[in-house]
């Protein structure tokens, strides 16, 4: 029995989409909660794959855990760790979610021990972790790798450092900034990551008790404390989840809103918009967008914040397989992110690549086709193009984007696409919304 997502495509999308809470601020947020014996209260948390998976790890560690579906949006979640129970995280936990190994940090800082098992690479990259490594070793832990295994310890604790990040590593920033907080005295960053998920993460370890500045900016001062506080935590926006369905209604020549998002965590995204002819307005807390009929091509290339999201870069190409013109996408971030192009291709799109740069010539129209979704966010590139194209995209392994989009389908559906979800066994055939 396998799934597969099918979308009968040609629809244009109009209406308004709420957004969900930040995946990518859930996730460093519920390990931070190991920080503390006290409880962590969150809100408007998305249910997703892979904050189930960090809630499953939380438990793994002592954590327990309390999940209730939220009364409009998003769901209330509550951490206790009152010890410590465990300081191992195994390959299969790191496998199975890579944001695991970042509970290498708040262990270390608590527990003072801890093995980790090493991510490795995915199919965007080779994904290394030195610079965790080398910035939790300036703190003084003792680390060894071993069979693919972190062994870490601070028997005298941590100790604060002065620590330069030669890229700006979100999760290397989100570990040191933990590390940093239950570490008395002051720890700098320098060359630190200033994506809005870093200044979530930062806000809540002020609110536990460490004193921060600079979060948002490449210089970053943590001042930590001698032990830390629960916390009540209202997340962000996913600014990811807005983008990919402001992308879709632009590659639909569409109108839509997505509310429940501040303009601020788009960096350079929505000039990006304005450049290809799409009509923008913003609030404090929604994006709205009208596109042309043709968009115009773009010249882009990802960056860490507040350049173009890495995250977008996917989408951004399935929309621009149908400008009117040639675009060039430079990939900064991660080597090997271009797995969604063969997938493009097989719809029409043509685009070559060459080392970091795709070529993305523009085509009249895309043709549906049966394409594989590699991850979530070429899972959510195939959806746009699908949602544009002429006839039927099926796509197979629609579960990447259980990881990272709430209700994708219902929130589709809910702007006119014709998108379901079915289940390839006849008798068990689950087709919703079409
Ligand atoms: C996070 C996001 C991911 C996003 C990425 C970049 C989560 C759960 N994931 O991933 O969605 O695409 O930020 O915005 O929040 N690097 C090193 N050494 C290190 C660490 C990183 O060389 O020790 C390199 C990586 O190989 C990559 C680049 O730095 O080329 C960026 O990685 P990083 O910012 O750390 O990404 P993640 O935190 O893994």
């Amino acid at each position: 029995m396998s799934e597969f997502i099918e979308i009968y495509g040609g629809r244009t999308l109009r209406g308004t989409v709420q957004i969900s809470g930040a995946k990518n601020a859930a996730l460093p947020m519920l390990i931070a909660s190991l920080l503390t014996s006290e409880p962590c209260v969150f809100s408007n948390i998305p249910n997703l794959e892979d904050v189930n998976l960090t809630l499953s790890l939380l438990e793994n560690f002592g954590a327990n855990t309390s999940y209730s579906s939220g009364a409009e949006h998003g769901a209330q979640v509550t951490v206790a760790v009152p010890a410590l129970a465990a300081s191992e995280a195994s390959y299969s936990l790191v496998k199975a979610l890579r944001a695991s190994f970042w509970v290498l940090a708040p262990l270390l800082a608590r527990g003072r021990a801890a093995r980790v098992a090493l991510p490795g690479g995915d199919i965007i990259g080779a994904r290394p972790v030195d610079l965790h490594l080398a910035a939790l070793t300036q703190m003084g832990a003792e680390i060894r790798v071993k069979h693919g295994t972190v062994l870490a310890n601070a028997v005298n604790g941590l100790r604060p450092a002065d620590i330069v990040l030669r890229f700006p590593s979100v999760g290397a920033t989100h570990q040191i900034m933990m590390a940093a907080a239950l570490t008395p005295g002051t720890t700098t960053i320098k060359g630190a990551a200033r994506e809005p998920e870093v200044v979530a993460l930062a806000s809540m370890l002020s609110a536990m008790g460490a004193d921060i500045e600079g979060a948002g900016s490449d210089l970053i001062a943590i001042s930590g404390a001698e032990s830390l506080g629960g916390v009540t935590h209202n997340l962000i926006g996913d600014r990811i989840e807005a983008g990919t369905y402001l992308l879709a209604a632009a590659a639909s020549a569409g109108e839509v809103t997505a509310q429940g998002i501040d303009p601020k965590f788009f960096g350079s995204f929505l000039e990006i918009l304005d450049q290809m002819g799409i009509r923008v307005e913003t609030t404090s807390n929604s994006i709205s967008i009208n596109a042309p009929d043709r968009l115009r091509p773009v010249h882009l290339s990802t960056a860490p914040f507040p350049g173009l999201a890495t995250d977008l870069q996917a989408l951004l190409m399935a929309v621009l397989t149908l400008a009117d013109g040639e675009s060039t996408i430079e990939e900064n971030v991660f080597e090997g992110r271009f797995g969604h192009v063969a997938e493009l291709c097989r719809m029409g799109a043509q685009i070559r690549v060459e080392d970091r740069v795709a070529t993305v010539v523009g085509v009249p129209s895309l043709s549906g086709a049966e394409v594989e979704a590699l991850d979530i966010r070429a899972g959510a590139a195939l959806v746009i193009a699908g949602i544009a194209a002429q006839g039927t995209t099926t796509i197979h392994e629609p579960h990447h984007l259980r990881r990272g989009y709430e209700a994708l389908e219902l929130k589709l559906q809910g702007l006119g696409a014709q998108i379901g979800r079915k289940i390839s066994d006849a008798d068990d055939f689950a087709f919703s919304g079409c």
